[in-house]
């Protein structure tokens, strides 16, 4: 069985997506499978997560679902329950990573900083996200923490598709995430074809 880290590294695109309403899971796990995406973090920034993750998780059992957005043992209990593959958080809470270790599911969580990715290290973690990445100062920063420790990134924020291959380009990148190939408003107006249209563009 492939660990969540090969599974990253051959997808190399997590799409974070926030659901509105979960009649919308469906037709979008539908959407990413059929155009080579079969990937998704469902952030719980929304009512909707937990739902739509067990919705798609029934409709597609060999989809690699991540749950985003994770502040809270309930929410890894909940995302657990729906179904997820993995956890993700956009910061580094120690109280979350032991709880997910404890639970035996991945959690790949935010670091920014030299520090963050040690204590990350310390907890066993060899893979971490680098979050917000541009405003940290992008792949020059991603540059020098990869010199210096041997784990794994999945930098998400302000990646676009102009300063995407830049990431990818990285030995230590596995893959990037980002909510640009996904955006809200299409999904909304349940606009499947231009949603369609741009994930195979990418
Ligand atoms: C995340 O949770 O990873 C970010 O919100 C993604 O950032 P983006 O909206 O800049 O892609």
């Amino acid at each position: 069985m492939m660990t969540l880290e090969q599974r990253l590294t051959e997808i190399k695109i997590v799409p974070v997506i926030a659901i509105n309403d979960t009649q919308q899971a469906v037709p979008l796990a539908n959407v990413l499978v059929e155009n080579g995406l079969p990937c998704a973090e469902v952030t719980f920034r929304t009512e909707a997560a937990e739902e739509s993750i067990r919705l798609m998780r029934e409709a597609y059992p060999e989809m690699l679902i991540g749950a985003g957005t994770v502040l809270t043992t309930e929410q890894v209990d909940k995302a657990i329950k729906a179904g997820a593959d993995f956890i993700v958080s956009p910061g580094f809470n120690p109280t979350i990573v032991k709880y997910c270790q404890q639970r035996g599911v991945a959690i790949v969580p935010g670091i920014n900083n030299p520090s963050l990715v040690e204590q990350a290290m310390e907890m066993g973690l060899k893979t971490v996200k680098f979050f917000p990445a541009e405003p940290s100062g992008g792949v020059a920063m991603l540059k020098s923490l990869s010199a210096v420790y041997p784990v794994k990134f999945m930098p998400t924020g302000g990646i676009h598709p102009g300063n995407v291959q830049d990431y990818l380009a990285l030995k230590s990148v596995i893959a990037c995430g980002g909510t640009w190939m996904v955006p809200s408003d299409l999904m909304d107006k349940g606009d499947w074809d231009s949603l369609a249209t741009l994930i195979r563009e990418l």
